[in-house]
């Protein structure tokens, strides 16, 4: 019920302080031009090296779209500057055979219940001005927030978050580490 909207085989979590490495293997098979729009700009490997790195960080959230394991998709909620800062920034990534099929939607969906229940008041996304699915996609969202485009800022709302808010996001959270487990599971009893 929970990923009734994903592609078949996918699932939506919060990726772990030990996944780095598959989030930067993530990032670098973006083909060039998804890359380009993910970074606003022609980066180099070194530079999306050195960024997956920084995602277990203190103020980091990454939700990962899995497919069979691998990590397919993903969305970085990022404090600007302090803990305390009520700013924050929000980045896209999808693999470009996954694109188009609903993924951006829950992403953005889990990334703005993330984003609520850590006081964020303002959240900015970064989009090329010819980013025409990423607008669409951030309008979908326009009633819990607010968009100026070209360097969108979008203010989160309602801006405090509410026990139900809090509620939905340890259940999805629970719900992701058993199926996490399920399917590591799974995993195993196929290799033995
Ligand atoms: C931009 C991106 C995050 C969107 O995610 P997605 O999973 O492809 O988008 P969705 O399938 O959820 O579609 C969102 C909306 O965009 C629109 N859309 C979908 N495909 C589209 C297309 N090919 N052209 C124009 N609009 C499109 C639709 O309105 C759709 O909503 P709907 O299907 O309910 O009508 C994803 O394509 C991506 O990672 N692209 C490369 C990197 C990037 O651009 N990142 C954004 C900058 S941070």
């Amino acid at each position: 019920m929970m990923h009734e909207h994903l592609p078949d085989g996918g699932l939506i979590r919060k990726l772990w302080a030990g996944e780095t490495d598959a989030y930067r293997d993530h990032l670098l098979r973006l083909d060039t031009d998804s890359r380009h729009r993910r970074f606003s700009g022609a980066v180099a490997d070194e530079v999306v090296i050195r960024h997956a790195a920084t995602a277990s960080g203190p103020g980091v959230v990454v939700h990962g779209f899995f497919v069979d394991g691998i990590l397919r998709g993903a969305a970085e909620l990022r404090r600007n500057g302090s803990m305390f800062s009520q700013e924050a920034e929000a980045a896209f990534s999808i693999e470009q055979p996954w694109q188009s099929h609903g993924v951006g939607t829950e992403l953005l969906e889990r990334t703005l219940l993330s984003a609520r229940n850590r006081g964020i008041k303002s959240l900015q996304m970064q989009c090329l001005a010819n980013n025409q699915r990423m607008q669409q996609l951030a309008r979908k969202f326009e009633a819990g927030l607010s968009f100026d485009f070209g360097g969108v800022v979008g203010e989160v709302d309602p801006p405090r978050s509410t026990v139900l808010s809090l509620m939905r996001e340890a259940m999805v959270d629970s719900h992701s580490v058993a199926t996490a487990i399920f399917e590591a599971q799974s995993r195993l009893f196929k290799a033995a």
